[in-house]
């Protein structure tokens, strides 16, 4: 059976201009897709360009180049028609990491959470849109006595669930979600996560998870790019990318996870990523499908290389 892609990035690029004619290519020419129903992670050290990604994605910045495809539709053209636009708007949504900074002070709960049904005009009455409000705070774990309180009166994990309730208002299909728990306390974001898992499988949702690390990440996705400095480095099935990691960044992500076994934690040793090892000078680099759904940025050499690691490890398994 053939999976629906929902999104597909290609070649998408990011540059922002700097003082004196240079360049951030914040994202510089990242190519994967995402099939529906699916947790595709995205991770990669601060400055790598995630965000970015993300926001290009959702039509915040028009891209440097390259195209973005949500439901079969072209979204990234500048002059997208007012009808998809509306579409993308209701479909896409985003949940950030610091939900205090995205949930206005000045509105109380009830309305941060249906400003979106009241954009879209989807309640008939004013009942309809209470009972709405209520069934999202319901959903999320919270109740209605929230409804008019105001952002600054919740904790941090609250908070998120408010923003969560917000962007499920609409009924999206696509969310992505910009770290959203890297701002809480790791026994809260273990909460959060699961709800999100709840919410994906009640209803379908595809979602694009950014973070730093891959403690969380590996556990949630299906499968997960590997940023690094604007490039996709590495993109494989969780699974696969634990298992046969191929990039020396990966490798470096990998070994910073701790794990709850005492002996393994006496023996991890973290890896340093250093980039001066790849010598792209003259081999440039290229983007290639080393085994089916594994993909892997380097050189000639380099993807030699990392066959000869692939197939050794297939011989001794
Ligand atoms: N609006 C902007 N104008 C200029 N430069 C930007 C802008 N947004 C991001 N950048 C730059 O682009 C690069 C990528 O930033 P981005 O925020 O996408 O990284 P990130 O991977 O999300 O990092 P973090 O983990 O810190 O959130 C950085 O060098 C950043 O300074
Ligand atoms: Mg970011």
């Amino acid at each position: 059976m053939s999976r629906k892609i929902l999104l597909e990035v290609k070649n998408l690029k990011q540059y922002f201009p700097l003082r004196r004619k240079s360049v951030v290519k914040a994202v510089d020419d990242v190519s994967f897709h995402i099939y529906e129903g699916e947790t595709f992670g995205l991770v990669g050290e601060s400055g790598s360009g995630k965000s970015t990604t993300g926001r290009t994605i959702i039509r915040l910045y028009d891209p440097t180049g390259g195209e973005v495809i949500f439901d079969d539709k072209v979204i990234s053209d500048k002059k997208l028609p007012k009808d998809d636009k509306i579409y993308v708007n209701k479909h896409m949504q985003m949940i950030f990491q610091d939900p205090m900074a995205c949930l206005n002070p000045r509105m109380t709960v009830m309305d941060i959470i249906a400003e979106g049904l009241d954009i879209h005009g989807l309640c008939k009455s004013k009942e309809e849109r209470t009972q709405r409000v209520y069934e999202l705070l319901r959903t999320v774990g919270l109740n209605e006595q929230h409804a008019n309180r105001y952002p600054h009166e919740f904790s941090g994990g609250q908070r998120q669930r408010i923003g969560i309730a917000r962007a499920l208002a609409v009924e999206p299909k696509f969310i992505i979600a910009d770290e959203p728990i890297s701002a809480l306390d790791v026994s809260i974001q273990a909460q959060v996560v699961n709800l999100l898992r709840k919410l994906q499988k009640e209803n379908g949702l595809t979602y694009l998870f950014i973070a730093h690390d891959l403690s969380m990440v590996k556990y949630i996705s299906d499968r997960i790019g590997v940023m690094h400095k604007g490039k996709l480095v590495e993109l494989a099935s969780s699974d696969d990318l634990y298992e046969n990691p191929l990039h020396p960044y990966t490798k470096s992500l990998l070994s910073a996870i701790p794990l709850p076994d005492p002996d393994y934690e006496k023996t991890r040793e973290r890896i340093k990523y250093d980039p001066s090892i790849h010598d792209y000078s003259t081999e440039s680099p290229e983007w290639v499908e080393i085994r089916p759904g594994h993909f892997i940025y380097g050189s000639k050499s380099e993807l030699a290389n990392y066959e000869k690691e692939l197939s050794a490890k297939e011989s001794n398994a």
